[in-house]
């Protein structure tokens, strides 16, 4: 078993659809060990996408990251990193397979619901800008 970030986006928890994310998830088999609400200042959602920040929708990407509250998680899975970005779907919801969050929740490329880390360096880069190891029941390392 291994572990990865999800974030529930500002589009999906303004529209109501966060309760049937997290249950889709645990659902398709993954447990939850951490998970809180919080709303992202600039400077941290600039952090959190700095691997982005020469992309032409960087500054878009952070506004709406920061326009309302977020729910980021961490994950457990069978190879949990990939199986998370399985089940989320393709980046835009037009491409997404039928079944996945992004294709039933997400309105666009920007908009889609939800993020996942794409390296299970990134999951753990991503779960300690989030969670501190005591909030994360128990868990080691
Ligand atoms: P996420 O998995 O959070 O990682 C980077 C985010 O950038 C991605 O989901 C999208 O929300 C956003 N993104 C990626 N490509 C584009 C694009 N072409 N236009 C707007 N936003 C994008």
């Amino acid at each position: 078993m291994s572990l990865t970030l999800a974030i529930i986006k500002p589009d999906a928890v303004a529209s109501g659809s966060a309760g049937k994310i997290i249950a889709h998830l645990e659902e398709g088999g993954f447990e939850v060990h951490a998970l809180r609400m919080t709303r992202l200042s600039l400077a941290q959602a600039r952090e959190f996408y700095a691997a982005h920040s020469e992309r032409p929708f960087y500054d878009s990407l952070v506004e709406f990251m920061t326009s309302g509250p977020v729910i980021p998680m961490v994950l457990e899975a069978d190879d949990a990193v990939p199986a998370l970005r399985g089940a989320i779907g393709a980046t835009d919801p037009a491409d997404a397979a039928e079944g996945t969050v992004r294709n039933l929740y997400a309105e666009s490329k920007e908009r889609n619901a939800i993020h996942a880390s794409d390296s299970d360096e990134n999951a753990r880069a991503e779960i300690g800008f989030f969670f501190s190891t005591h909030e994360r029941l128990g868990l080691s390392g």
